[in-house]
């Protein structure tokens, strides 16, 4: 294939899509409906023998399967350090704490009402179904309670759980605040309560009235975060640590550019030896443009939506660098095509994140060339509200002399960003997949493989899941990190337990299942918000040649599986040669750059880099006659989408079909030919959720609940309580 292909596949991307505008959905009934609410809150003066009964079934059940966690004494306020901390809304008024062991979590909510707060989980934003917990500290005598509830599925109602599985640590209320800590085991095991995992849910909150306490009116506030709560701790740094920031400098975005791309060189701090990259965080800096004067305080709501810092592979004319470093940068598409060996990912940040450190035992090398270095920023301003907005938003880079033990890399992986990743509309679950190939493994990694530190998985606000895949030979091995409740506002990287050994050979593959049921028309793959991805930054050690690892559905295939054959003035080879350069027009024969010129729209050029959706929209069909002279966008839009036999077979042709493979090392050439496969022929894992748990008793309190403190709640209350327990959380 004669390609000199400039696929700007690296990219990375991280946009925190927009949220869905329609309501959201109820989750799936995971609870039975039980309308004797009453009958419940009898039941539960119950819980005392109850948990008497079943603590006896824990202990037989724990020493199998789980290693016991609480130390004997009681825990007073501020005896634990808490290891993570979040404020749950924008002002601060609750602010949630936690620490967990491998079984159990204790939390510290501190919330801003002197009636109770609610706290909840879900895998949706609303109360239905949810796991929820109401704590508040009675006027009268400064008891602190804590109430086991969850929310109805089909009334945004909280009943009260048949089995209290939460224990009260403390709780106390000053002027203002009320602070209650309280903890659970991590699976209860109670059908009734979520289970806290590796996935990321929605954290919810409400503050009830002044004087709420013991009923429970409507809330006067409510809202909800995406968190995951099992994160590793980011240990404060010890060591000694310098920052660089990269950042763009008074950049501004016209008030008519929803999607823009900006781009700036930056040269490396001058080092007189190796550093270690260890960490990093966003500068968001951006100011609203108010009649020409931009405003002197900073815009909450930045149109900053990702940033990706690359490194760019050496490069003789040093000199031509220099001045670009001293430059303010060029807008995406329009940058010079020298920046196309900037690849090799260094740093990525999307919304919703705050940054991250490494893992200890890893850094990312820097200053180790002789010589100069050279970094690309890569800013993706999502401009949907169509504000002018000056931005000086960027990157600190946290970097250290005190070398780690592992030079680490980041490789990119998954599907191929370009408009031939289409989701179709209607789907509840639909799957696509990026297969890195073994040929590309086998030709750039060591003999011993390497060690595989930590995933951040990335997709779209479709995306419900996504799971990075191992192959080897024709065995599926476990994950090696999975997300199945994934949400596009929270971005950080997920630990892989113990690490991962990948050899050369081996086969990686990212897989995202979408919910497009809302939808009306396909999505297509693309950089846009509104647009898909499915990408995973593989961040591992030693490094390697290899900066991208990824494949889409061969432009023939794609086109056949929709049922196009031929389009006017376009080859099939033409258009595959146009995806594969990727809106670059420079290597394309004459005539059909002229025609891609002439059709692309002046809306279109503002949207930047298209990824092909703009050509969707010209290419016109020739055959078959059924479709003939509609567009192939026309075309896809007018589909059947709700004929699950057609969609089920397009999933699975695209799916299991043919795959072409990129293998883009870091120095912008390729580690292995593109190449078309099939989708490799392996034994499936069964699934990872399905082997996990045995659950067969209904209540595990952590160890040492069952001793009462002054503050634990008495049962005569509880039942007083519930007869009004009805919080109306309506969202
Ligand atoms: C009340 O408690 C909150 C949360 O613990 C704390 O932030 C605040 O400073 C306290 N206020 C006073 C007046 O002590
Ligand atoms: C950016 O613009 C402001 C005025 O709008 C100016 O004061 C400042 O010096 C500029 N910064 C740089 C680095 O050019
Ligand atoms: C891997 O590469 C070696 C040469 O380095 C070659 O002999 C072998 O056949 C390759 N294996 C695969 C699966 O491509
Ligand atoms: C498509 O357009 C061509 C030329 O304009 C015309 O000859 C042909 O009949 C059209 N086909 C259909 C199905 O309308």
């Amino acid at each position: 294939m004669r390609l000199q292909t400039v696929i700007t596949l690296a990219a990375i991307l991280t946009c925190d899509a927009k949220l869905p505008t329609h309501k959201s959905h109820i989750q799936p009934n995971e609870l039975p409906p039980n309308p004797t609410q009453n009958a419940q809150a009898l039941r539960l003066l119950d819980v005392q023998a109850k948990s008497a009964k079943t603590s006896r079934i824990v202990n037989e059940y724990k020493p199998r399967h789980r290693r016991d966690v609480f130390d004997s004494k009681s825990y007073n306020e501020s005896s634990l350090i808490w290891a993570h901390s979040e404020r749950l809304d924008e002002n601060g008024d609750v602010v949630l704490r936690w620490v967990n062991s491998d079984s159990s979590i204790t939390f510290r909510v501190e919330a801003r009402t002197r009636g109770y707060v609610g706290i909840g989980f879900n895998s949706a934003r609303n109360m239905r179904g949810a796991d929820l917990l109401v704590a508040w500290v009675d006027d009268r005598n400064n008891h602190a309670h804590v109430l086991d509830c969850h929310g109805l599925t089909f009334e945004d109602r909280a009943v009260a759980d048949e089995v209290q599985n939460v224990e009260l640590v403390s709780g106390y209320q000053n002027d203002t605040h009320t602070t209650v800590e309280f903890r659970r085991m991590l699976d209860t095991c109670d059908i009734q309560d979520f289970v806290i995992g590796d996935d990321t849910m929605q954290v919810l909150w409400a503050l009830g009235p002044d004087g709420s306490d013991g009923e429970l009116p409507k809330h006067v506030k409510s809202g909800s975060r995406p968190l995951r709560l099992l994160l590793p701790v980011s240990k404060p740094q010890t060591i000694p640590l310098r920052h660089w920031d990269v950042r763009i400098n008074n950049l501004t975005i016209p008030h008519d550019m929803a999607t823009l791309f900006w781009c700036k060189i930056f040269k490396a701090p001058d080092l007189p030896m190796k550093h270690h990259i260890v960490g990093y965080q966003p500068l968001i800096d951006s100011r609203p443009i108010r009649d020409g004067v931009p405003m002197l305080e900073k815009n909450s709501l930045s149109p900053v939506h990702h940033m990706v810092l690359y490194e760019c592979a050496e490069d003789p004319d040093q000199h031509l660098w220099k001045e670009w470093a001293n430059q303010d940068g060029f807008y995406g598409p329009s940058r010079p095509s020298e920046w196309a060996t900037c690849v090799t990912p260094v740093a990525a940040w999307a919304i919703g994140s705050k940054g991250e450190f490494l893992p200890e035992n890893v850094g990312i090398p820097l200053g180790e060339k002789t010589g100069v270095s050279f970094y690309m920023l890569e800013v993706h301003y999502d401009n949907q509200a169509l504000h002018e907005v000056l931005d000086n938003s960027g990157i600190r880079i946290h970097y250290t002399p005190a070398l780690r033990a592992h030079d680490a890399a980041l490789l990119g992986a998954g599907v191929g960003v370009s408009a031939l990743h289409v989701i179709p509309p209607k789907q509840k679950q639909y799957r696509t997949v990026g297969i890195c190939s073994p040929e590309c493994t086998n030709s750039t990694m060591p003999e011993e493989g390497i060690n595989i530190v930590s995933v951040l998985l990335h997709a779209h606000g479709t995306a419900r899941k996504i799971s990075l895949k191992h192959v080897r030979g024709n065995n599926e091995l476990p994950r090696i990190s999975e997300e199945n409740s994934y949400d596009v506002r929270y971005q950080q990287s997920r630990i892989v337990p113990g690490g991962r050994r990948f050899l050369k050979g081996d086969t990686l593959i990212t897989e995202c299942t979408y919910d497009s049921s809302s939808r009306d028309k396909p999505i297509l793959g693309g950089y846009s918000a509104s647009q898909e991805m499915c990408l995973s930054f593989v961040l591992y050690y030693p490094r390697t040649e290899l900066a991208g690892c990824y494949s889409m559905t061969p432009v023939k295939e794609f086109f056949e599986t929709f049922g196009v054959r031929e389009f006017y003035a376009l080859s099939m080879t033409d258009v595959e040669n146009i995806f594969l350069s990727s809106g670059n027009l420079e290597n394309l024969p004459p005539k059909i750059e002229f025609d891609i010129r002439q059709h692309a729209s002046e809306s279109e050029a503002m949207q930047g880099d298209d990824q092909g959706v703009g050509l969707m929209k010209e290419l016109i069909i020739r055959e078959p006659a059924e479709f003939q002279n509609k567009t192939f966008l026309a075309h896809l839009n007018q589909m059947p989408w709700s004929e699950s036999v057609l969609t089920e077979q397009i999933e699975k042709t695209l799916y299991k079909g043919m795959h072409m493979t990129f293998c883009k090392k870091r120095d912008d050439n390729w580690g292995a030919p593109i190449q078309i496969q099939n989708y490799p022929d392996y034994v499936e894992l069964v699934s990872n959720e399905a082997a996990e748990k045995s659950c067969n008793y209904k209540s595990v309190l952590p160890q040492n609940s069952v001793t009462k403190s002054a503050n634990s709640i008495s049962s005569s209350l509880i039942s007083a309580i519930l007869a009004v327990c009805t919080i109306i959380v309506t969202r």
